[in-house]
């Protein structure tokens, strides 16, 4: 079963209607080469997922390592093709496009890769790696024409002016993200995916890059999709969250709701491995800890993916995958206990 076609939208949206809305969307790879003749039949990476992004919005998407974080990101962009679903962009059923048309589609969704010592090419100076996007969609004929414009990118992410001149290596990693960051803000793009921005810089500066994207999407209008590996990095960004598991989105919800009354037993196991800033009520809390591994794409068991690893599983979730349904108005989850 999969999940609902659309999700409620919150006060802005009856307005607007959602910048971005992902339809029901699977995803499968190919399953490469098994043997010397056989491929193996392709791996199902997500599963029948839906969401919309509200325009301004910035929506946490949360997961394991295998959840399917990166590939839905990829799909909203385009860089991977879906098996079934839609998309659409301000309204435009994006799935299928192609050629000029996602070309122009690529101005307005731009991404942020997780690491930026391997996103960014060595050779290349902060002006060049800024202007090539400009450049490749002829909007300037060379990074020089550009100088201007991206010294105000980059005073805009916090670099000095004289970086420009300079190459990724004299740069630490914080600063080679505001360089990734500025890239992806070249083209005034209206939605952008963030895909784990933080997780490869060191814990002291990553605050510091959460709290540039956040300001960015106040002060630009930007709408966000800003992936995570664990729920205490975009608590403070995100205005809702939803959490992915095993290719399906298990909760979806405001903020403060999700933090404060998770529905799903797997929200709940994901929030008991936050730490509390106050050192009394962190010593009281008891973690819940799930035995098992997320189960490989390719492998997922019938029924609720999470059965074989939650303590509140029944036989009803081995065999009947839970529907994502409105539990309380606005929060969505997909468990048959709760
Ligand atoms: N190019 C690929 N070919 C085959 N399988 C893939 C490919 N990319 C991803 N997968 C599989 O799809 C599933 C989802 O991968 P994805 O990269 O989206 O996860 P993720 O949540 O982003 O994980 P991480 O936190 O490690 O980045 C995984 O089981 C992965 O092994
Ligand atoms: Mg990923």
């Amino acid at each position: 079963m999969s999940a609902p076609m659309t999700l409620p939208p919150d006060e802005t949206a009856a307005a607007t209607g959602p910048i971005l809305s992902v339809q029901n969307i699977s995803v499968s790879y190919d399953g490469g080469r098994s043997g010397f003749w056989a491929h193996a039949s392709p791996v199902k990476a997500l599963d029948g997922i839906s969401f919309d992004i509200f325009p301004g919005e910035t929506l946490g998407l949360v997961g394991e390592s295998g959840s399917g974080k990166s590939t839905t990101g990829r799909a909203i962009l385009r860089r991977i093709g879906v098996t079934s679903g839609r998309i659409l962009f301000k309204g435009r059923d994006i799935t299928t496009v192609t050629g000029e048309e996602l070309r122009q589609l690529r101005r307005h969704m731009q991404i942020v890769f997780q690491d930026p010592y391997a996103s960014l090419n060595p050779r290349m100076s902060v002006l060049d790696t800024v202007a090539e996007p400009l450049i490749v969609h002829g909007l300037v004929a060379s990074a020089e024409e550009a100088r201007e414009e991206i010294s105000e990118l980059l005073r805009i992410v916090g670099l000095p002016r004289d970086a420009q001149d300079r190459f990724p290596h004299a740069f630490s990693g914080g600063q080679r993200q505001r360089i990734g960051i500025a890239r992806a803000l070249a083209l005034k793009p209206d939605f952008i995916v963030a895909d784990e921005p933080v997780s490869a810089l060191d814990v002291s500066v990553r605050a510091q890059v959460v709290n540039l994207l956040q300001d960015l999407q106040r002060d630009l209008g930007l709408t966000l999709l800003f992936i995570a590996h664990d729920l205490s990095v975009v608590r403070h960004i995100s205005h809702r969250v939803a959490i992915l598991y095993s290719g399906r989105l298990v909760e979806i919800a405001e903020r403060e709701a999700l933090y404060d009354t998770p529905i799903h037993p797997y929200t709940e196991a994901l929030l008991s491995a936050v730490p509390v800033p106050d050192p009394k009520i962190q010593k009281g809390r008891k973690r819940l800890v799930y035995r098992g591994e997320i189960v490989d794409a390719g492998h997922w068991p019938s029924g609720c993916h999470l059965h074989g690893r939650c303590p509140h599983a029944t036989e009803k979730c081995s065999i009947e995958p839970p529907p994502l349904v409105e539990k309380r108005p606005g929060h969505w989850a997909a468990c048959w206990h709760r």
